[in-house]
Formats: C-alpha cells, sequence, structure tokens
C-alpha cells in the first residue's frame, strides 16, 4: 500500500524507516529533511537499558520509569500508553545504537544523565548536548537509502477525505499545488510551541497539522496542556540551556542572589518544569521582568565526562559564549519558555485516530503518555516507540478507527469566524499566547484571547495558526482546575473530578 508520512522528526522518519519495508512511502517534510525540531533536542533520550541493573547506585527499572511519568503527568497520562512507552524504549534505543547514535559513553558504558522528575540517571545523550542533531542525522541517512520518496519544501494543506476517510493528501511546495492519493496519512507534523513568543522550539513548530486534523473531523485532546521550559537563554531568541545542567548541579538565583527553589520545592532545581517554570516567572515579576541566573560555577567537572562544564555541554558552551558569558565562572540570565505541547490528535496505542486512514504519531498525536505534563526526555523516545507501532500497525486495516465513549467529547472545534472585535493595541499571535494562554491563564484572559484570535482570522492571520491559537484557548478556558502545565489564577486547586482528557471533536 501507499503511506504518506507527514514530518521529517525522529517520529516520522521512524515511521517511514519501518514502513518502507513493507510499503510504498513518501515522506513529505516542510524544509530541509533534516530541519526538524528532533534536531533541536538537547537532553537526550529516555530509556532503562538492561545494563541498567548493574547500575550502583542508584538501580534503575522499567517500572520507575513508568513510575515517573505517570507522577509527572499528574494524574492524566493514559496508564496503558506509558507502560507500552517505557517497556518498549530499550528495544528503541538498541535499534538507534544499531543504527549508529554515538550516544556518550563513559567508562565503557552508556552514560546516563538526571533530568528533572527522574529518580534515577536514565537519560541517554550523544555530543554532550546535541542529542536530537545526531539521532536525526542518522534517521535521514537511512531515510535517503531506504524510503520511496522525500519531497522537501513541501507543505501539507489539507488531508483529502472521501466516504468518511483519509484517501491522500493535497500539498503545497515552490513547483506549484500538488495532490497525492495514498492508502494512509501519518501525521508527524510536531507541535505548537513555536507559536509563542518565547519558545524553544524553531517557529516552523506550529501545530499545523493539528489544524489540518481538526478539518477532517478527527478527535483531539489535551490541547491546554503546554509545557513551558524553565530555562531558554534570555536575549536569545530561543536558546535551550538543557534541564541536564541542573541535573548536573547548577543552581538558580534571583537578583539578591538567593536560591530561590529552595523554599518553592523539596526537589529544589529538579522539581517538575511547571513548578519550576512558574517559580522562575514569579520571581522575574518581583525584579522588574529581569530574568533570573542559572549558576553552574561550582561545577567543577568532577562526575561529569570530561574535564568540566565544556566538555559535558559543549553546544551550550558556545552559545553562551557567543552571547558574551563564560558560564564557568559567572551565572548566565534565563527565562521561561514554550517548549512542548502535550496534547494533539487523539490516538490509539498504535497511532490511529478517530478518522480511518489517518495516523498520528510523535508531538502531534496525544496518546495520553504525557498527561498533564511531559517527563524531561521522553519526547523523543515517544517518536520512536509510537513511530514503529504506526508502522506495524498501517496493515490492519480491518482494525476500528480510534473512538471514545459517548458522552466524553465535551466540545466541537468550531471554524474561527471573524468578528468585529478590534483592540487598542493589537498583539501578534504569539504576545497574545504567551500572555494570555501562557505559564498562567484566567478566564478574562483566555476570553480575550479568543476575541483577538477571532480578529486575527479576519484579518486574514495564518489559517492553520489561528485554529491552533483558538482551539488551545478555548480548551483551556474548558479545564477550570489547575493541574500539571495547565494553571488557572481564578482556578488555582486540582479538582479531582476532572482528572480525565478533554476531547474535542474537528469539524468536518
Ligand atoms: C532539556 O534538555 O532540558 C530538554 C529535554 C526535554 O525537553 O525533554
Amino acid at each position: 500500500m501507499r503511506v504518506v508520512v507527514v514530518g521529517s522528526g525522529i517520529a516520522g522518519l521512524t515511521t517511514a524507516l519501518h514502513a518502507s519495508a513493507d510499503h510504498e512511502v513518501i515522506l513529505v517534510t516542510g524544509g530541509r529533511i533534516d530541519a526538524a525540531n528532533t534536531a533541536w533536542a538537547q537532553g537526550g533520550i529516555a530509556g532503562v537499558l538492561s545494563e541498567d541493573s548493574d547500575a550502583s547506585p542508584p538501580a534503575d527499572s522499567v517500572d520507575s520509569h513508568i513510575r515517573d511519568t505517570l507522577l509527572a503527568g499528574a494524574g492524566l497520562c493514559a496508564e496503558d500508553a506509558v507502560r507500552v512507552l517505557c517497556t518498549e524504549a530499550p528495544d528503541r534505543l538498541h535499534e538507534l545504537i544499531a543504527l549508529g547514535v554515538p550516544f556518550d559513553r563513559s567508562g565503557g558504558v552508556l552514560a546516563r544523565a538526571l533530568e528533572a522528575a527522574h529518580s534515577a540517571p536514565r537519560v541517554l545523550h550523544s555530543g554532550g548536548d546535541a542529542t536530537g542533531a545526531a539521532i536525526e542525522r542518522v534517521l535521514v541517512e537511512a531515510a535517503r537509502s531506504r524510503v520511496d520518496t522525500i519531497l522537501e519544501y513541501t507543505r501539507l494543506i489539507d488531508l483529502i477525505v472521501r466516504d468518511g476517510a483519509v484517501r491522500g493528501v493535497s500539498l503545497t511546495s515552490p513547483t506549484g499545488a500538488n495532490r497525492i492519493d495514498a492508502d494512509a496519512v501519518v501525521l508527524a507534523t510536531g507541535g505548537f510551541a513555536g507559536l509563542y513568543a518565547h519558545t524553544s522550539n524553531p517557529r516552523s513548530a506550529t501545530g499545523s497539522g493539528i489544524a489540518v486534523a481538526a478539518r477532517a473531523g478527527a478527535l483531539l485532546a489535551d490541547l491546554e496542556f503546554v509545557q513551558f521550559h524553565p530555562t531558554v537563554l534570555a536575549a536569545s531568541s530561543s536558546f535551550l540551556v538543557s534541564e541536564a545542567v541542573r541535573g548536573e548541579g547548577a543552581v538558580l538565583r534571583n537578583e539578591r542572589g538567593e536560591r530561590f527553589m529552595l523554599a518553592v520545592h523539596p526537589d529544589a532545581e529538579l522539581a517538575p518544569r511547571d513548578v519550576v517554570a512558574r517559580a522562575i516567572a514569579r520571581e522575574m515579576r518581583g525584579q522588574g521582568g529581569r530574568p533570573v541566573v542559572l549558576d553552574a560555577t561550582a561545577i567543577d567537572g568532577q562526575g561529569l565526562d570530561g574535564p568540566g562544564l565544556d566538555a559535558r555541554f559543549p553546544s551550550i558552551a558556545r552559545r553562551t559564549r557567543e552571547a558574551g558569558y563564560d558560564w564557568n565562572t559567572e551565572p548566565i540570565p534565563v527565562t521561561p519558555a514554550a517548549h512542548y505541547t502535550m496534547g494533539g490528535v487523539a490516538t490509539d496505542l498504535d497511532g490511529r485516530t478517530s478518522v480511518p486512514g489517518l495516523f498520528a504519531v510523535g508531538e502531534v498525536a496525544r496518546t495520553g503518555v504525557h498527561g498533564a505534563n511531559r517527563l524531561a526526555s521522553n519526547s523523543l523516545m515517544e517518536g520512536a516507540v509510537f513511530g514503529a507501532r504506526v508502522a506495524r500497525a498501517l496493515s490492519a486495516r480491518d482494525r476500528e478507527p480510534f473512538a471514545v465513549a459517548d458522552g466524553s467529547v465535551i466540545g466541537v472545534a468550531v471554524p474561527i469566524a471573524g468578528t468585529s472585535f478590534r483592540d487598542e493595541q493589537p498583539l501578534s499571535l504569539g504576545e497574545l499566547l504567551w500572555d494570555e494562554v501562557g505559564l498562567v491563564r484566567s478566564e478574562s484572559g483566555l476570553q480575550r484571547a479568543l476575541q483577538h484570535v477571532s480578529a486575527s482570522a479576519a484579518s486574514g492571520g495564518d489559517r492553520d495558526e489561528v485554529t491552533v491559537a483558538a482551539l488551545v484557548a478555548g480548551a483551556a478556558l474548558l479545564r477550570r482546575e489547575s493541574r500539571g502545565a495547565h494553571a488557572r489564577a481564578d482556578h488555582p486547586d486540582t479538582d479531582p473530578s476532572l482528572a480525565r482528557p478533554q476531547f474535542l471533536r474537528g469539524e468536518s
């Protein structure tokens, strides 16, 4: 059968590589094949390898990985999806190693880093802090030799839906518009953190696959859960300072030099990301909006793979130097930024969406694996694990599409109609999302965001971007509690009766 895979990060490439053994695969990507968000990932890829049973101390296990993932997800993870992720992670790691990903080693064994909310060091890395780039390079090389057709600089405009099933894609590229018939389409288009004014993502991370799937009538879920990374280098547009740096002992300080995280959470700088990000935002408000600092000066290289900070984190060392700092001797200014989007197109454990013929995998998908807050470094692994599963499921054509029980779809994702709303000071979509659909939300702010988005649609804003912004603001409005990455100033507590995903149906 013919399969169109849209997206060339770890999720799309893994799907394409696995599927190309049995099917004709056409890989479509909006830019250069290697320009995916995956290549920006620093910290690493989480998974427990059997050799970890020899680790001393602390020993690690797949069960601990499952437990940590569920805890981070704040009561909203789909446990079966988490179990699949953590149990199948070792196979995917072995596969990446066999393909040639040069994971860092220390004393002959794979080096493993600690990141926030992990109970043991289990994050594999490559090139110190260039893990995503190493994985992307190896997968792209394999795809170039195995995948039938690769269409770069080609954007997905819409899915072709006939008789209630997806039958192909309509595309646009510098050479014009194009339609391709397909037996199955796999969306691996990534998340939408790039829509925010402050982001750790490339600007291409706009969530276009979510908008396209919504127009095809697919079920969506958990769109209100947007993860903000605590530490992006202030004054750079989007350069991440990996959580692994805090994992190695770097601490956060405010302008008074205080280690403010000590008073916020028992795990201090390694508390869950949403806790750290909101604490930083609070400190910044208290010091006139100026960034806090990340102090890595006490890390002397003991226990690191090499002589010191620069050897362990070469990319971050280079970028901080370019920004005028020597992080060996002085703290560096950092701020939070939108980083990862937990929600997306709702799927089963094999990437099937609610629309026959349509699959989704990676950040564009909502498998339930992240719940209300993703555990660090689970996202690259999600792309690998579920990419391989989608490829296996492609041939099982008799299987029912993803469905949820009657009554659990709480709303319809309506097309955005323009309104006559006007504001004295129009905001860009990115500023609007940052201000009103950001670290802390409220009913009035979310209403304001929806009005602005409508106005933006009326004045010709990008169709996919305004659709995604409206869906996210709408989902955040509907969740009247604070949970995981979703914080409501007007509903500060977690409501146990709302411990379920919010499914929305796109309108076809
Ligand atoms: C990081 O390196 O801090 C990011 C890792 C992740 O988001 O999973």
